[in-house]
């Protein structure tokens, strides 16, 4: 057997591609989920994809005592990749102590199970929204961190501290703090993607569901920024190459490759898309019109971020490979495999 990798949150949208590629590179994953934002049938998506199922243990990363059942279960885990996370911005503003204690306390769960247990790496979730609207573009891993636009953003930094706070107390493991910018589409079999729970707030899933009629038009937030076309820009990035770099950062860690104990990598395509941009790349794809009307500016949004990916293409060596057209082809895909399921 490969070594064993503890993946939480797994069942979720980028730990289940993630899983694939873990499985694939021939290490054996244990997946702790406790399904809050996800189902248990991408357990059986990811078997399909790689012959192999995947542990699996329906638990709160919260429940301390259950974590360290897990630890004792599945003995000789040497890494962790920790993606369980409540990540609903608005709901955030709404149900702040829920964010606060879900992300925060699961993280240090983990922590002191890793200690206890000797295990040598952990993976952390971040995201670009650290950043905030950056000062100068592209946004480069030695950008200021700015204030934080909503609880959920807050535990993405507080989380960011409390992982090096932990390691240079001397803790015995390495740490990789991954900041992805817009993880979109889906594995290229349809078997596993992005499943949003009710109205969909962010972009993709938004435009797929409208593109298959389950909405009527998509909302395009304000067209009077500073920008070429006056739409917001991002910077999409394909969620297979997004597991990818998982990979890549826990061969790191495992294998000792760097000398700093953290380290973070801004995971991006290093290209800035507008939403008008996108919404044109998704109908030249896939060749579906995609019905949509200029609204007013969504309150809280960044005009543009997109990433300096140089040091995670240098120093981590994972490039972003699969076009956006691709990508957008990926996502339509797996709008049409729900609807041909009865999902959606
Ligand atoms: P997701 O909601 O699809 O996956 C998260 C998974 O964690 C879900 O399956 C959910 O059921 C599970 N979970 C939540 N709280 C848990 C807990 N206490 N114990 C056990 N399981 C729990 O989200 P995702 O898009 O796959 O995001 C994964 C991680 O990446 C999150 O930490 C998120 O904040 C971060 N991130 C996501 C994005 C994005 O745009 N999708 C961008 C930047 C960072
Ligand atoms: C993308 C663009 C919208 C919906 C959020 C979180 C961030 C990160 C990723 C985790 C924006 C526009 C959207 C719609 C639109 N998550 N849009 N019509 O806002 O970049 O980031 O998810 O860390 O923290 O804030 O992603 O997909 O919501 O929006 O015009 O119906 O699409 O204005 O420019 P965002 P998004």
């Amino acid at each position: 057997m490969g070594k064993k990798i503890l993946v939480t949150g797994g069942a979720g949208y980028i730990g289940s591609h993630t899983a694939v590629e873990l499985q694939n590179a021939g290490y054996e994953v244990v997946i702790v989920d406790n399904l809050s934002n996800s189902n248990e049938a991408v357990i059986d998506g990811i078997t399909r994809i790689t012959g192999i199922r995947p542990a699996f243990e329906h638990l709160d990363c919260n429940d301390r005592e259950g974590m360290h059942k897990v630890f004792e279960k599945y003995p000789g885990i040497e890494g962790v990749i920790h993606f369980a996370a409540s990540k609903a911005v608005g709901e955030s503003v709404q149900k702040p102590l829920l964010y606060y204690r879900n992300n925060l306390v699961s993280l240090m769960n983990i922590l002191e199970l890793m200690q206890e247990f000797g295990v040598k790496g952990i993976v952390f979730s971040s995201s670009c929204t650290v950043y905030g609207q950056p000062d100068v573009l592209p946004v480069d891993e030695s950008a200021p961190i700015k204030p934080a636009l909503s609880p959920y953003g807050n535990t993405k930094q507080i989380c960011e501290e409390i992982v090096r706070d932990t390691i240079h107390s001397g803790a015995a493991y390495r740490a990789i703090l991954l900041r992805y910018f817009n993880p979109i589409g889906a594995h290229p079999t349809a078997e596993i993607g992005e499943l949003p729970l009710g109205v969909p707030q962010n972009l993709i899933p938004y435009l797929t569901q409208t593109a298959i009629g389950i909405r009527k038009e998509l909302s395009v937030f304000g067209n009077d920024y500073n920008t070429p076309d006056g739409s917001c820009i991002r910077d999409y990035i394909n969620v297979v190459d997004l597991a990818k770099a998982h990979v890549v950062a826990m061969n790191r860690m495992l294998n000792a490759l760097s000398d700093e104990a953290v380290e973070v990598f801004n995971l991006g395509t290093g290209r800035g898309v507008s939403v008008l941009e996108l919404i044109n790349s998704f109908e030249r794809a896939t060749g579906v019109a995609v019905p949509h009307k200029i609204v007013g500016r969504r309150k809280g949004d960044i005009e543009q971020v997109w990433a300096n990916p140089d040091r995670a293409n240098n120093v981590l060596g994972w490039t972003a490979e699969e076009s956006l057209d691709d990508t957008l082809a990926s996502a339509w895909r797996w709008q049409e495999k729900l609807r041909e399921r009865g999902i959606m």
